[in-house]
């Protein structure tokens, strides 16, 4: 173990603290929550950076965009540098009352440490926060360049992504770009994620009345948009629950033979994945006999993420005007995300019965993104992930999206991209109670440590 590992061992209650710090700031990105909290994480992300001893550390901002933080520690000549990524913002607490513990303050236990953001992404930024300031507080300083990139939008699609690539590019050039915002295949499991799903996201509203109505007084000839909505989405799947939308399976590319060979190595199983998901006992899995691994990240899914129509407080007699509805298709290799949408908002606008009125807003897209993990790149993280957890680090595709990926890949010319993250099918990212594994921690900053070592060479 070098000096550097050492110290990030023993000084790991130091970064939990740095964590703890950073999961109290209610940095919600989404419309609705304060802009303010954002702009305070940003604040703290910042001085974190500085902390741990990054230089040139600076709030980037976009005009409308929640703010990014930039720091780096480039005195390493000759050798490689390291973007490093990200993101602050965080996904809204759910329902509070199904808390275990408040969502804004951490809280330990059985091993893990509770609260938004804990796990993602907060988790992401002090794993290399913490790696960086193991090396400078021992060694004085970096086997390697580093570039830290810390996003304030990431929950919300990454609207500004073009915007700031192009006002921001030249500063970001590196040699591999390494983000901490994935899962690991299992709790104690290193994983390098070798794909990921787009995304395209509608919002949906029905209106039939100009108000609402005594449903006794006028109920009878007049359409409930509330059926309306809710046959127009159940013609979205068939019986078996796979997307009806025509075309939809078209474009999708199959699994190489390695591909299907290294999924395969993994042995996951349905039963895995009920567990994991939590599916109740009666229930059926859906959407035909693929696998559960390529049916989460090799194969589209539509999910309805929210619904709307009076409330169950204001549940009373009546019809209402209108009814709404939040729909999201995640899509694979080599589907468009743009195409989706279009096929998407079509479809459901065909489908609409009795002449009701169908109105789109709230669009978003995000493109998949996929790797061959092949190359020197990929054998150095091995290794590192390897003996940081004492355990074969596994490759393996992933559901999520992260629209950052792609683009940025590409605007780099092309350079490798590590994936690697602390969350585990435990952490509840997006619902109530999320977690980090505190074990799980540790060893990913020490794989940090390894894996900036193993690329100085
Ligand atoms: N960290 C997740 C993405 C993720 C999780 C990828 C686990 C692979 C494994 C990220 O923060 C996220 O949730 N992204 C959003 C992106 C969306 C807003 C475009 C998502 O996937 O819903
Ligand atoms: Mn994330």
């Amino acid at each position: 173990m070098n000096q550097a590992a050492q110290y990030a061992e023993s000084h790991f209650p130091e970064f939990l603290e740095k964590l703890k710090t950073l999961v109290r700031i209610p940095s919600v990105s989404f419309a609705g929550f304060s802009e303010a909290e954002v702009r305070r994480s940003a604040v703290a992300v910042s001085e974190l950076l500085r902390t741990e001893g990054l230089e040139n550390v600076e709030v980037l901002t976009i005009e409308g965009a929640h703010p990014y933080v930039y720091g780096d520690w480039l005195h390493a000549p000759g050798k490689p540098t390291l973007l490093l990524y990200a993101h602050h913002d965080v996904q809204p607490p759910g329902r509070e009352e199904l808390w275990n513990s408040a969502p804004f303050e951490p809280t330990e236990k059985d091993g893990r440490l509770f609260g938004r953001g804990s796990a993602d992404d907060k988790a992401g930024i002090i794993v290399h926060t913490s790696a960086i300031a193991s090396y400078l507080r021992t060694e004085g300083k970096l086997p390697v360049n580093i570039k830290v990139l810390i996003e304030g939008e990431e929950e919300i699609g990454s609207g500004h992504l073009d915007t700031f690539l192009k006002q921001y590019r030249s500063k970001m050039s590196a040699d591999v770009i390494v983000l901490t915002d994935t899962a690991n295949f299992d709790t104690g499991i290193p994983t390098i994620t070798t794909s990921l799903r787009g995304i395209a996201v509608t919002e949906v509203e029905v209106r039939s009345l100009k108000q609402p109505v005594h449903s006794g007084m006028w109920g009878g000839p007049a359409p409930d948009p509330v059926m309306a909505l809710s046959k127009m989405i159940s013609s979205l799947v068939d019986d078996d629950g796979r997307i009806a939308i025509p075309g939809i399976y078209d474009k999708i590319r199959r699994l190489s033979k390695k591909e299907t060979e290294s999924m395969l190595s993994l042995g996951y199983t349905e039963a895995d994945y009920r567990k994991q998901a939590g599916i109740l006992p009666s229930v059926q899995l859906i959407a035909g006999d693929a696998s559960p691994l390529e049916k989460l990240f090799r194969l589209p899914s539509l999910s309805v993420n929210a619904i709307q129509a009076s409330s169950r407080k204001n549940a009373s007699n009546i019809i209402n005007e209108s009814a709404w509805a939040r729909i999201s298709i995640r899509i694979v290799p080599d589907m468009d995300p743009h195409q989706t949408l279009k096929s998407l908002q079509t479809f459901l606008k065909s489908v609409a019965p009795w002449g009701v009125e169908v109105h789109f807003s709230g669009e978003q897209t995000g493109d998949w993104w996929v790797t061959d993990p092949s190359g020197p790149a990929f054998e150095k993280a091995e290794e590192a992930l390897s003996r940081a957890f004492g355990k074969k680090c596994v490759f393996l595709g992933q559901g999520g999206s992260i629209p950052f990926v792609a683009p940025f890949a590409q605007v780099l010319g092309g350079v490798p991209a590590l994936l690697i993250g602390v969350e585990d099918p435990y952490t509840n990212a997006h619902s109530e109670n999320e977690s980090v594994h505190l074990e799980d921690l540790r060893k990913s900053i020490v794989g940090a440590v390894y894996l900036y070592e193993a690329f100085a060479k």
